[in-house]
């Protein structure tokens, strides 16, 4: 949620720390904070608000080769100057900025005040530099303090920790929010996102669960927490900082929906195989026997990968004909769920550190479940934790919306599907058939590019209506669901989603001339039904603007896509409802990269 970004090496760490803090804003932003150490002083700036509201507080001459810097998203206490972080321990020598959540922060927090320490903010984050500043002057390493330390915390944290009487160190540890390390020629960086290090450094180690590590300008060392030694292998980042540059479009959602013709031929590049009409999957980790054996498929995610995952279900029932469904992680892990030897479990994550998602999977692999995972970020903590898995390969998504991952998870899950249904009952027809379809997705998602500006006079129409009904039937269903969703999140305007076949049982209580409805409405089996649907609506004055293959009488107004093969059109038909979230909200004036109240990577339960 909260982003980290640590150095420690030759340069002044303050612009380094504010370069990372920009790179990380959008994971959670209600204020800033770094803290530099020169010479045996610590200088800290705090601010509510945004990172250039840090930036025009630092001063020029902020000296210090080492450093944290944090970006926050309150969980405990009001976004202020105060509970930005990082934290001071009661002598100012020690500093910790923090992500996750301490769960026994008030008992903590009561243990120091009866030893008369003096809490200065509201967040659960204080106590670690207060335990730490504690342990410290009994400890030889500022390693051992933070080690002994959190043997007394209960929750989850990224930390990054530097101490005054150390110039030059910083520790980091982990359990449950990520810390990644990178190696930089006699200088070492921190963050909890890749996104911070990028500039300067690809050479890269993920901590695990449980791990510190001290970082010095010449190299690092990593622990377990009972002091024993690890050994990690660096890994090549294979994104580069300009993957992170806005490209010359005013949103980073804009130039993110504008790539999924790429991002699209990405997922897909050297999967397709002509000969057998299969997709190959090295990463699956199966032989055809094993993808043989399972007779239920069940996926996890959270928000819009939960969503792609009900397309994926669609898929799988579709075209490998084993019953498959879709639930949220964030429920999934708490309803302690039956754990099936012959069912495959897969966690689908952009990030790939939802915690949620990542809890769901230790869960499932606790229980001995066999889980896949369907994730974008390379070595991420869901991606470490399944059993093998389909990568993305849509390049970092930076707005906090997601679109190209969205569609992208949708292609992979076409992908697996059309690999267990060749080794089961799909006939060399229809595998030729997918195959054929999935070729075609990236120029038709073109070709509906090119409507963005029917879209935007569409999305500013409706734009000024209370609130808006999302329909769609069976495969149209996942797709209206995230139309909904990325209404609400970009605009704010409420959007609820429901399938079509419901409407009478209750929803079309709500329809009037006020709440116009997205109607997601394709050429299948089904579309005599959709339209008697948008029938009912228009009995009751209804506005409707129909999403498909075809224009319609019932509609006031009609976005037309081209036609894919019938499983595959829920991809196709997902991004015209994109373009219309986004222009909605650039009309009604939102930060479309930066909805309130909400972060790219939710590492927080
Ligand atoms: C998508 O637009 C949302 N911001 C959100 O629902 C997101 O999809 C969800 O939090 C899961 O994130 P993940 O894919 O990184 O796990």
């Amino acid at each position: 949620m909260c982003g980290i970004v640590a150095y420690v090496g030759s340069q002044d760490a303050a612009p380094i720390l504010l370069e990372g803090l920009q790179r990380l804003e959008y994971r959670g932003y209600d204020s800033a904070g770094l803290a530099v150490v020169n010479a045996k002083s610590l200088r800290t700036r705090k601010v509510k608000g945004r990172v250039a509201d840090l930036a025009a507080v630092v001063p020029a001459r902020f000296k210090g080769g080492s450093g944290i810097g944090h970006t926050r998203w309150a969980t405990h206490g009001v976004p202020s100057d105060v509970n930005a972080h990082p934290h001071l321990d009661q002598e100012q020598r020690i500093a910790v900025v923090h992500n996750g959540i301490i769960e026994n922060a008030d008992e903590l927090r009561r243990r120091l005040e009866a030893d008369g320490i003096v809490f200065e903010s509201e967040t659960d984050s204080e106590v670690l530099s207060h335990l730490i500043g504690s342990t410290v002057k009994e400890t030889d390493t500022l390693e051992e303090a933070v080690r002994r330390a959190l043997k007394s915390v209960v929750g989850t944290y990224g930390i990054a920790v530097v101490d005054s009487h150390r110039p030059g160190e910083i520790v980091v540890a982990r359990n449950g929010s990520p810390i990644v390390l990178g190696i930089g020629e006699k200088e070492m960086f921190a963050a909890s996102d890749v996104a911070a290090l990028i500039r300067y450094t690809r050479q890269v180690v993920h901590l695990e669960d449980g791990e510190l590590a001290v970082l010095k300008a010449d190299g690092f060392n990593t622990f377990t927490s009972d002091a024993r030694e690890t050994a990690k292998e660096p890994f090549t980042v294979d994104w580069e900082a300009g993957h992170y540059d806005n490209g010359g479009y005013e949103h980073y959602l804009l130039k993110e929906i504008s790539e999924q013709p790429d991002t699209v031929a990405r997922t897909l590049r050297g999967r397709l195989d002509d000969r057998f009409h299969i997709a190959h999957l090295g990463g699956l980790n199966m032989d055809p026997r094993e993808s043989r054996s399972f007779r239920r498929v069940k996926i996890i995610g959270c928000g819009s990968a939960y969503y792609s995952g009900q397309i994926g279900a669609q898929l799988i029932e579709e075209l490998a004909r084993i019953p498959a469904d879709a639930e949220p992680a964030s429920e999934f892990r708490y309803r302690s769920p039956v754990v099936e030897a012959d069912t495959l479990y897969i966690a689908i994550s952009q990030s790939g550190e939802t915690y949620d998602t990542l809890a769901a999977v230790q869960e499932l692999k606790r229980k001995g479940g066999r889980v896949l995972g369907i994730v974008n970020t390379v070595g991420s903590a869901i991606a470490r934790e399944c059993d093998g898995g389909v990568y993305l390969h849509a390049g970092p998504e930076v707005s906090v919306a997601s679109t190209k991952a969205f569609t992208s998870t949708a292609v992979a899950f076409a992908l697996i599907a059309l690999h267990l249904g060749r080794v089961r009952d799909l006939s060399p027809a229809d595998g030729r058939r997918i195959c054929d379809g999935l070729r075609k997705l990236p120029e038709q998602i073109k070709e509906i590019l090119t409507q963005e500006e029917h879209i935007r006079t569409l999305a500013m129409k409706y734009a000024d209506a209370p609130g808006m009904m999302f329909v769609g039937r069976v495969r149209g269903y996942p797709v209206a669901r995230e139309g909904a969703q990325k209404l609400k999140e970009i605009s704010y305007v409420h959007a609820e989603a429901y399938p079509a076949s419901e409407l009478k049982h209750g929803p079309l209580a709500l329809i009037s001339p006020e709440l116009p409805t997205v109607a997601i409405v394709p050429d299948d089996e089904l579309l005599d039904k959709n339209l008697t649907t948008l029938g009912e609506i228009r009995a009751r004055e209804g506005r409707i603007l129909m999403v498909g293959h075809r224009t319609a009488e019932a509609a006031d107004d009609c976005i037309v896509v081209p036609k894919n093969e019938t499983e595959l059109d829920p991809i196709l038909l997902t991004i015209p409802l994109q373009i219309f979230a986004y222009h909605a909200a650039v009309a009604l004036g939102r930060d479309v990269d930066r909805p309130r109240n909400l972060a790219k990577s939710v590492t927080v339960e």
